[in-house]
């Protein structure tokens, strides 16, 4: 059995000093795409979607489908939804199955923030085996229905990080560290290790309780990525890269083939190009092997 929620995977993660990928997909065919890439490279995965494919392919059918992918999978596998606003529907798609939810409050004031990410954490505690994410300080950038402008973008602060944490008894922590959603303006983005260093040791310092979350993961050079490893990041969000890897196969097939009229060619070519995209980032993430 694969059906796994982030919470287990993430903790070892952390103490091994490697990161898990988690992958945002549009569709069945990159969700498979992203399933086989783990299962050849051995790594835990999180599959994520976002609130708008969740909503257009249905939860039911999303879980339904992410069930039936892993439970004949060899790795441990945990579906999350992403930065999803609302807690009515991080409820409901606890209660069908999601193993792991986002509630991002993060735009809000702190105790509105605090209130709404308690709600949904002791939702999920209570209705099963489900982890929750929840962030702080604010991620630059568009992420599916949210968006934030760069100089709005706050960083998490360490203190009140702890404080957050345990007032709202949330399982996977996002601290806003400089990345951002999107493509980078630069090539090496400038990112607080020392802030992540930081909340690590107060939160995980005297043993690994609360992984710690890096959004933002397209276009992350190799090398500071295994700087936040290194610092105590766990789970790497990886959406963009995969959107375009999508939409530019797609292209670059039919182009080529303007009159075939064959969707399964298409998608097999979608397919085969998300699995190599993944595979590279568990290379860099150094998850392989570790299922
Ligand atoms: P990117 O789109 O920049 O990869 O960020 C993904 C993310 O953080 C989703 O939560």
């Amino acid at each position: 059995m694969s059906i796994e929620n982030a919470k287990g995977m993430l903790i070892k993660a952390t103490k091994g000093k490697y990161a898990i990928g988690a992958f945002n997909i549009t569709d069945i065919t990159q969700m498979e795409g992203v399933v086989e890439a783990a299962v050849n490279k051995k790594a835990p995965l999180i599959i994520q979607t976002s609130v708008e494919p969740s909503k257009f392919l249905g939860r039911k059918v999303m879980v339904a489908v992410y069930r039936a992918i892993a439970e004949s999978a060899p790795i441990p596998i945990c579906l999350h939804l992403d930065h999803c606003t609302d807690v009515a529907y991080c409820k409901q798609c606890a209660d069908v199955g999601y193993t792991n939810i986002m509630i991002d409050a993060s735009k809000l004031p702190f105790e509105e923030n605090v209130r709404m990410v308690k709600e949904v954490t002791d939702h999920c505690h209570t209705v099963g085996d489900i982890s929750v994410e929840a962030e702080l300080g604010t991620v630059s950038g568009v992420e599916d229905q949210i968006k934030v402008v760069e100089d709005e973008a706050q960083l998490a602060n360490p203190e009140q990080s702890v404080e957050f944490i345990e007032r709202t008894g949330i399982d996977l922590f996002a601290p806003a560290i400089g990345t951002a959603h999107g493509v980078y303006k630069t090539k090496d983005p400038k990112v607080d290790f020392e802030r992540l260093g930081k909340i690590a040791q107060l939160v995980n310092g005297q043993g690994v309780r609360i992984p710690l979350v890096v959004h933002g993961g397209t276009g992350l050079p190799p090398h500071t990525v295994a700087k936040l490893i290194e610092v105590g990041g766990a789970k790497f969000n990886v959406s963009t890269e995969l959107k375009r890897t999508l939409i530019d196969a797609k292209f670059n097939y039919i182009s080529e083939h303007r009159d075939e009229y064959n969707p399964g060619k298409v998608d097999k070519v979608v397919k085969a190009a998300i699995t190599q995209a993944v595979e590279q980032w568990i290379d860099v993430l150094g998850s392989a092997g570790k299922a």
